[in-house]
């Protein structure tokens, strides 16, 4: 039986990582049969095309190129890893997917819905996450989080109201697609985990 597709979405310093690897130990204690990877990067291909799309020197990028190198990442990643885990029967957990550039160069970038769909077809048509876990924390609260550890990258080096934009972005993708499922992080990241647990149960995933 092929696997099922999850991803995780947010804003910077919402957690995605934390909440990643609680879950993989949730999914490790009932002996489920994962993996756990993320974008852009996972794989050899996709990790050198990360470098130079967050590369904090490259500030000659233009916005286009910005959304194609992050879409050529992901139809490789996507080919490599993604599609050959689903089709051994693997729960396939990405650290952020399509839905980072609607939100990131669609929406805070300004190049709109229809070209990153356009951009991302195979993606969106023929590996469509089952569940898309989006933790839903303001920017401002995000950014308070992650005061201090900033790794200044390409991304990271835009200001508070970019972020905004990315947040809004999100907000109208919940809307739109009803895969997309919000987790409150107001409490702690431990009961943030339940939730999230709670969720993959509820929608038949594990
Ligand atoms: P990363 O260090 O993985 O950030 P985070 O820990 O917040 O996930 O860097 C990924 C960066 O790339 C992040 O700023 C979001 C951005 N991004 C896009 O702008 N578009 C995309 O399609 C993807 C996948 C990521």
């Amino acid at each position: 039986m092929r696997g099922a597709f999850i991803t995780f979405e947010g804003c910077e310093g919402s957690g995605k990582s934390t909440q990643i690897r609680l879950l993989s130990e949730k999914l490790t204690a009932i002996g489920a049969d994962f993996i756990i990877t993320r974008e852009p990067g996972g794989s050899d291909v996709a990790e050198q095309i990360r470098k130079i799309i967050l590369d904090g020197k490259n500030v000659a990028m233009c916005d286009e190129c910005e959304a194609l190198l992050y879409a050529a990442a992901r139809i490789q990643h996507l080919k490599e890893i993604v599609e050959p885990a689903l089709a051994a029967g693997k729960l396939v957990i990405c650290d952020r997917y399509v839905d980072s550039s609607l939100a990131y160069q669609g929406a805070a970038r300004g190049l709109g819905e229809k070209y990153i769909e356009d951009i991302n077809a195979v993606a969106l048509d023929c590996y469509p996450p089952d569940l898309t876990v989006f933790l839903n924390i303001s920017p401002e609260r995000a950014f308070e989080r992650k005061h201090g550890a900033d790794k200044g990258d390409r991304m990271e080096q835009q200001g508070i109201n970019f972020h905004r934009r990315v947040y809004e972005g999100y907000l109208s993708l919940l809307k739109k697609y009803p895969r997309i499922c919000a987790v409150e992080c107001g409490g702690t990241k431990y009961e943030t985990a339940e939730r999230v647990f709670a969720l993959l149960k509820e929608k038949g995933l594990i």
